[in-house]
């Protein structure tokens, strides 16, 4: 369970219990002594601390996620500390940052054997018992076939037509405008409009507005302590999920009657209602799984295009490449036309830059499993009931994989990666559904971006967003369009 604390409320919590407080200082002291002689006999081969049995470094850990420094810089210390490989005790599990493109394939390699991944709580809550992220194996397999069909590459071809229509708009009103816009908010604005449209051809800005709102209470709710008190953050996003899973079932009612029928995810899954049931989702599978592709597809493709537009500004070398492919795309096309797939299968550098920004942004930070038997990973002894963090940022750093690792350099993928050196997208049975639509959502971002416009960062600042499990810039990204045929 993930409780986020700021560091004021533990302190007052302290201060107004000091004599438990010593008290308890003491009994860490003596229990860290004892823990330290048990587990040196077991788990002595990854170093690191492991504390307390229930609270371990969570302290810490919470400490880092509540600073602008982001919750990867826990794990940055811990190897500056003990090593590459490392351990440590959060929330009242063990957890092991595996570090290696070989540990990576060990466990990416052995999802549902060996390896599975293991949500908390409030976060299955949240998404739903029959979601993607919840269910066994067997359901899995099933519901992640079913879900692919719209989410490959020939069905997405209407999706970017969609999705240009409404950024040409979006951009051209901004630029008119002249004034200042948060990258960030309007990435998050956008890619939720676009996959409710994908989904649901919900268009209505109010109704748009509603689900929004819904979904981030649902969202923020991911995050903390699951009891249904009034007012906390669990109870407000179980409320919103109650409501969003009504609105589901009126939507899925009312396409049932004839009433509506549109081109979309929703249509193409009720299409199947005649078919045998391992071959179409329940009403609950459905109604979980577009909730899950919600949460999973916005806040991940929003982040994404906030660094590139960032990492585009500080080198704007790669930026003028980028331009200049994507406006020999421009003019080639009739004056107006929508992009389609074809002209995304052009934009080689294009898609350069999209690996190069998810390869140093990395949006999704580690990937979580929970290990279901005693095993090996390398030459490490891993216990059953630990859990292992295949550490993507690690791995995207490395300099023995990526020479220069700091250095934003598309051009890098001019060579082939070895095999899970880059994992932005994860690999295996659970590798990201929304793959082929975040790379064309990310492709038509920046060709309408760099071949429309140039643009100004209003505000430099590093600073991370505090308690955010993405990496996102607290300021958003503030920046001024100026259309480009309007330069002096
Ligand atoms: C830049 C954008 C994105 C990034 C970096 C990203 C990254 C990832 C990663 C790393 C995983 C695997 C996590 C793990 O192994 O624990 C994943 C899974 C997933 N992603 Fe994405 N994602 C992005 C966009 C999307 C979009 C647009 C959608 C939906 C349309 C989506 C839907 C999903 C789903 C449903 C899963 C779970 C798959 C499963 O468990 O079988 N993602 N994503």
């Amino acid at each position: 369970m993930i409780i986020i604390w700021n560091m004021e409320e533990v302190y007052l919590l302290v201060t107004a219990n000091y004599d438990k407080a010593l008290a308890l200082l003491l009994s860490w002291v003596v229990l860290s002594f004892l823990t330290k002689k048990i587990m040196r006999k077991s788990t002595d081969t990854i170093p690191g601390h492991l504390g307390l049995p229930l609270i371990g470094e969570t302290f810490s850990f919470l400490s880092c996620a509540n600073s602008t420094k982001g919750c990867y810089d826990f794990v940055r210390l811990r190897r500056l500390w003990h090593g590459n490989w490392f351990k440590t005790r959060l929330f009242g599990k063990v957890h092991v940052f595996v570090p290696s493109v070989v540990g990576a394939k060990t466990i990416l390699t052995n999802e549902f054997k060996l390896f599975n991944k293991c949500l908390v709580k409030s976060m299955a809550d949240a998404v739903g018992k029959k979601s993607l992220l919840c269910v066994p194996v067997e359901s899995h397999k099933r519901i992640r076939r079913l879900l692919s069909g719209p989410f490959s590459m020939e069905s997405l071809s209407e999706f970017v037509q969609k999705f240009d229509k409404l950024l040409c708009s979006r951009f051209k009103k901004l630029s008119e405008d002249g004034k200042s816009f948060v990258v960030l908010e309007f990435s998050m604005k956008i890619s939720f409009d676009a996959m409710c449209e994908m989904l649901m051809s919900i268009t209505d800005e109010s109704l748009l507005a509603k689900i929004e709102q819904d979904s981030t209470a649902i969202s923020s709710a991911m995050i903390s302590i699951p009891v249904m008190i009034p007012g906390t953050r669990y109870y407000k996003g179980m409320k919103a999920r109650e409501r969003l899973m009504k609105l589901f079932e009126e939507l899925i009612a009312g396409r049932r009657m004839g009433k509506e029928n549109h081109d979309d995810f929703l249509q193409s899954m009720l299409e199947r209602d005649s078919f045998p049931d391992d071959e179409k989702l329940d009403d609950t599978e459905l109604m979980d799984n577009m909730l899950t592709l919600i949460l999973a597809g916005q806040t991940t493709t929003a982040a994404a295009m906030m660094w590139s537009v960032k990492l585009l500004d500080e080198n704007i070398e790669v930026q003028n490449m980028l331009r200049e492919e994507q406006l020999m795309i421009l003019r080639k096309k009739p004056r107006g036309d929508l992009l389609c797939l074809e002209d995304l299968n052009k934009m080689s550098y294009g898609l350069k830059v999209v690996k190069e920004t998810l390869r140093m942004s990395n949006v999704l930070l580690w990937f979580p499993r929970v290990v279901t038997q005693d095993c090996k990973i390398q030459e490490f002894e891993i216990k059953k009931g630990w859990h292992v963090d295949v550490d993507a940022t690690h791995i995207h750093y490395d300099p023995e994989l990526y020479k220069n690792p700091l250095q934003f350099n598309p051009s890098r993928f001019d060579e082939i990666q070895k095999p899970y050196s880059y994992i932005p997208f994860g690999s295996g049975p659970r590798t990201c559904l929304g793959i082929n639509m975040a790379k064309v959502t990310m492709l038509v971002f920046l060709h309408r971006l760099t071949s429309g416009y140039k643009w100004t960062v209003n505000d430099h600042d590093l600073s991370l967003e505090k308690k955010s499990h993405i990496p996102r810039l607290k300021s958003g990204v503030p920046i001024t369009l100026t259309a480009l045929k309007d330069e002096s």
